[in-house]
């Protein structure tokens, strides 16, 4: 898509595909149009080229009855929450319900106040939004974006105004969201700890253009000075206090780099991949986690080395703990009735006498559940699917494809 205001400019050709049911993170300096971008994935604003399509309908061509029923699918958190200021806040979590659906009063209570319970906001329902701190405006917003259980979730800012603590507990209620309801999520941030622990998928906008989109451990792990400056949050580098830095005050800036004077960013190795946010204990599987692994496998080769290496240190991460949690374990145990023996690196190896290092594949329980397998030689170089069909006493794979 391409968007402007007027003459102004706001970003051009940006495509990418929000793989359906993931958590995706859209990053970017001030004023770079994340905003912009979300209003105009739900048709708040018009792109002058390009299509939203979403479930196979382009919504900048469609129907305005087309376009009502498509914004059901979504839930959005607007930066500034746009709660109405004359509702209170139970009126306005209840008024997508009341709107979108023919709900009775009294199952609109218990939605709301179930939403109003999951963001912390018990015993302030009856307030307005003039009544209430900036964080707690923010945490009705999302409460009102979440009544409709979306298969969409756009959220802008959700940590803003919000403590690291509060912050943390909405970042785990959207994993917890996702696991549940398999929503696909977009969340616009500024806050590099979401960044580097929530989503599956991270993005990026500058100068008018989407630099990056991919799985996330392209952008953390990226030599882009443009990113490395946003991530590490100091001010040496392209990103200047307006989006065009001068030359002069690019060199005068390289040259206090250079002399050991900091630029006042943190100097973590972003490369250095973090576990993700895992969903809290009672919460399914996260699906999102076994289709993002798939499809980041499906394209590995295809992205820089030190993406490839950190993916595959991520997903051996994930295995070891996965074989660590006791429920998956005990499964594979008695699944094969042998003991499974999991060496250090990729895949584990099935039983006695088994000649292949059988990799889990998204989660442990896949096993169980689907029993098509990714298997990966150790050279990393050939990918095989192969079907087990049963296992006998002995720990052989009866059959296979
Ligand atoms: N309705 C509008 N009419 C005209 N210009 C607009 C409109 N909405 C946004 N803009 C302009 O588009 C640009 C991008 O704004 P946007 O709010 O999307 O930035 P952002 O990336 O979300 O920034 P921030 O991180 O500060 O929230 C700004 O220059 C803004 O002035
Ligand atoms: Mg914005």
């Amino acid at each position: 898509m391409t968007k402007s205001f007027g003459s102004q400019n706001i970003w051009r050709d940006v495509s990418l595909t929000l793989p359906a049911g993931e958590v995706n993170a859209l990053l970017g300096p001030s004023g770079t149009g994340k905003s912009v971008f979300l209003k105009t994935l739900i048709g708040l604003l018009h792109p002058e080229q390009g299509s939203v399509i979403i479930d196979g309908t382009d919504i900048t061509q469609c129907s305005a009855k087309e376009l009502y029923e498509i914004r059901k699918l979504f839930g959005v958190l607007f930066q500034d929450g746009a709660l109405f200021g004359s509702m209170s806040l139970y009126d306005n979590i209840a008024f997508p319900l009341r709107e979108h659906t023919k709900k009775k009063e009294d199952e609109i209570r218990r939605i709301v106040m179930d939403k109003v319970e999951l963001v912390g906001l018990a015993g302030a329902e009856d307030k307005l939004p003039g009544e209430i701190s900036g964080g707690m405006r923010k945490r009705a917003g999302l409460a009102r974006a979440l009544v409709l259980d979306p298969e969409i979730i756009l959220c802008d800012e959700p940590d803003s105004g919000l403590d690291p603590v509060r912050t943390a507990y909405i970042s785990q209620l959207l994993i917890d969201i996702n696991a549940e309801i398999d929503a696909t999520i977009l969340i616009v941030t500024h806050n590099i700890n979401i960044a580097r622990t929530i989503p599956d998928n991270i993005g990026m906008l500058f100068r008018k253009e989407l630099v990056m989109f991919g799985p996330r451990e392209v952008l953390l792990t990226s030599e882009q000075p443009v990113v490395k400056q946003f991530l590490a949050g100091d001010r040496f580098g392209p990103i200047g206090m307006s989006e065009e830095k001068d030359e002069a005050v690019a060199a005068a800036e390289a040259a206090m780099q250079a002399a050991g004077i900091s630029g006042g960013g943190t100097k973590d190795d972003f490369s250095e991949i973090i576990p993700q946010v895992q969903p809290n204990p009672d919460m399914p599987v996260r699906q999102a986690s076994i289709r993002h692994r798939q499809n980041v496998l499906n394209i590995i080769n295809d992205l820089p080395p030190n993406a490839q290496a950190a993916i595959r240190a991520s997903i051996a991460e994930e295995d070891r703990r996965a074989m660590e949690s006791p429920e998956t374990s005990a499964t594979l145990v008695a699944m094969a009735n042998h003991q499974f023996d999991y060496p250090a690196g990729h895949g584990f190896q099935a039983y006695d006498g088994a000649t292949e290092q059988i990799s889990t594949a998204g989660m442990a329980t896949a096993v169980i559940d689907a029993p098509t397998q990714v298997v990966e030689t150790p050279t990393e170089e050939i990918v095989v699917t192969e079907e087990i069909t049963a296992v006998t006493d002995e720990g052989q794979a009866s059959s296979r494809e």
